[in-house]
């Protein structure tokens, strides 16, 4: 698939090679990569360059993702889907000069609005580590519940650490998008 998304201030596109330097630059950043599971700390521009080689456009919805970009500016973060034991699941980051100005909700609702429609998935499930608050509260703008806790290996940390865990129906997701003021428009 090679898909592009549009919110009302974002474009959600393809990962490619020359995003390795703006990756590289907002995920060697301890404040975002020790709130992610699979990112080492620190994290050089080899690494962005081996992850986007590895990237191939054509993989099925549940296990491809999106650079967000913001227009004039450029990468700003990344959110993705991927096959875990539970089903599918949704990560997300967004590098530190972007915080809390509402992008992540944003491009999380436009990524999930697109995977719903893309697949015939029953759910997706996701998780914060205990302490990251700001992701949570995202998650329950978008309908996500509480399901349990886990204990899942943060790579940055490079220790086991307790994890809330979440999931979205499908169900949930077409009656929380039907709540006003929920609504990003979305264009393919
Ligand atoms: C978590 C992260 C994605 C948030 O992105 P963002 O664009 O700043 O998030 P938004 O502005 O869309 O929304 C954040 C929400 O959390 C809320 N929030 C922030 N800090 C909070 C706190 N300490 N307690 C409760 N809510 C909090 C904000 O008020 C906001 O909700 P609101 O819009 O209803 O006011 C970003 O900080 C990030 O990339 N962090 C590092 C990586 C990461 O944590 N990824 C997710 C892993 S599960």
């Amino acid at each position: 698939m090679d898909v592009t998304l549009t919110t009302s201030r974002l474009v959600l596109r393809q990962p490619r090679l020359a995003d390795a330097e703006r990756l590289a630059r907002f995920l060697d950043n301890f404040a975002v990569s020790g709130n992610l599971a699979r990112v080492p700390y620190p994290y050089r521009l080899a690494d962005a360059r081996a992850w986007l080689r590895s990237w191939r456009p054509d993989r099925r919805p549940g296990e491809t993702g999106f650079t967000i970009e913001l227009p004039g500016e450029g990468l700003i973060g990344h959110v993705g889907f991927h096959a875990d034991l539970e089903g599918t699941v949704i990560g997300y980051w967004l590098g530190q000069p972007f915080w809390s100005r509402g992008f992540m909700t944003e491009a999380a609702r436009g990524a999930l609005e697109w995977y719903f429609a893309a697949s015939d998935a029953e759910a997706v499930h996701s998780g914060v580590f205990h302490f990251n608050k700001a992701s949570l509260a995202i998650q329950k703008k978008l309908g996500f519940i509480e399901i349990g806790t886990s204990s899942r290996l943060c790579l940055a940390r490079g220790e086991e650490l307790r994890h809330i865990d979440t999931r979205l129906t499908r169900a949930a997701w077409a009656a929380n998008r039907a709540t006003p003021g929920q609504q990003d428009p979305v264009n393919r």
